[in-house]
């Protein structure tokens, strides 16, 4: 029999506190239930019943059999992603289940992601790296340290906000971090714990009433990431302007599909969410790395120097090229997934 990595263990058991799903599915699980779940395949191999209705897999070849996308009998996203941004308005690449519609809407959003379109984004990702490195320079001067997961975070939500809303967090030129993204951050780790809370409901109902103001709180942030959220779409949307960036695509390609103001805020919030965080902690895991093993870093090094003399040779196409800076980021990947949890489907009917 074939499952998916989570089978949906809570579907029956609706989650009493499912409001905290508002702001963010559960994209990530906390630490320690990575860990434990490496640790259980270590000891029973690659499939581990981990609930009564849900299996987790670790193989290769699982990966293909559960997320290649297949004619029939696909292995749908689970509940798990019910809830998110703008849950109770419109669906979003990351919230939408039904396969038929979600592959519709990456018709909709292929051309904002096509090389044709990353090409004309990089002046706008180069200006922020290059304001990024002076500051980096200058608050080292200033201060001695940097926190570089931390300015890593300000410069990919800048980046993903200039490209998603048509403008930045501000984080790169203040150092401070916007009240949208510690919303984001914040949402991420309550999702674990609301994700843990939605497997014993029992737990759940326990814990609102020891935490009475929790739910308000998570409720407040959804409210605020919302509304700031609509407004920026709604000014980008409404600019005059012929920058190239990906609502630059959407809005050309929209009236076609009819899609709404809202839901192009719920798919621009997602590039945000998905693209800011997961690109900062794999630059982060990949510097860490490097400094605590010089004979990659020279050897990285020496791959770079030999093949630029100036900083403007250095473009996405052109660094696409290097083999060596291509294994480290891979490895930097696999090391640390900056997405440490199941992606959890559901077995199709009739499935093997
Ligand atoms: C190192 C960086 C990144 C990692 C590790 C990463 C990882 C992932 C993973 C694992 C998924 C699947 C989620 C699921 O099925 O629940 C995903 C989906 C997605 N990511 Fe990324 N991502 C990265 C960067 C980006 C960037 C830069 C963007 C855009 C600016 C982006 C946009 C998206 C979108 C829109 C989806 C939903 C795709 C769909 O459902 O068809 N990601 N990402």
């Amino acid at each position: 029999m074939r499952y998916s990595p989570y089978t949906s263990g809570y579907r029956d058991a609706p989650c009493p506190i499912s409001p905290c799903k508002l702001l963010l599915p559960a994209r990530r699980a906390s630490r320690p239930q990575a860990r434990d779940l490496l640790a259980l395949h270590q000891r029973y191999g690659p499939a581990v019943r981990i609930s009564p209705t849900e299996i987790s897999f670790s193989s290769a070849q699982s990966w293909t059999d559960i997320y290649a996308p297949r004619k029939r009998a696909e292995f749908i996203k689970s509940p798990f992603y019910d809830g998110g941004n703008f849950a109770d308005k419109a669906h979003s690449i990351v919230s939408e289940r039904d396969p038929v519609k979600h592959a519709q809407m990456r018709k909709f959003l292929a051309r904002a992601f096509s090389e044709q379109s990353l090409r004309e984004q990089e002046g706008i990702i180069d200006g922020v790296i290059q304001r990024w490195v002076d500051r980096v320079g200058e608050v080292s001067k200033a201060e001695g340290t940097v926190d570089l997961t931390r300015w890593f975070n300000l410069m990919t939500f800048d980046i993903i906000g200039l490209l998603a809303f048509g403008r930045d967090f501000g984080g790169v030129e203040s150092g401070k971090t916007h009240f949208w993204i510690s919303d984001v951050l914040g949402s991420m780790s309550q999702a674990s714990l609301s994700d843990t809370l939605a497997r014993f409901p029992w737990a759940g109902k326990i814990y609102m009433l020891l935490r009475p103001g929790w739910l308000k709180s998570l409720m407040a942030a959804s409210q605020r990431h919302q509304s700031y959220t609509m407004k920026v779409t709604t000014q980008r949307i409404y600019e005059k302007t012929d920058r190239k960036d990906f609502m630059s695509y959407l809005l050309s390609d929209r009236e076609e599909e009819a899609i709404s103001d809202v839901q192009l805020a719920a798919h621009a919030s997602d590039f945000v969410i998905a693209g800011s965080e997961t690109t900062a902690t794999t630059l982060a895991v990949c510097i860490h790395h490097l400094l605590l093993t010089p004979s990659i870093l020279q050897n990285l090094t020496k791959e770079i120097l030999s093949k630029f003399s100036t900083y403007s040779e250095i473009t996405a196409s052109s660094s696409a090229r290097l083999k060596y800076l291509h294994a480290v980021s891979l490895e930097a990947l696999r090391i640390f997934a900056p997405l440490p949890l199941g992606l959890p489907r559901v077995v199709p009917r009739g499935a093997e």
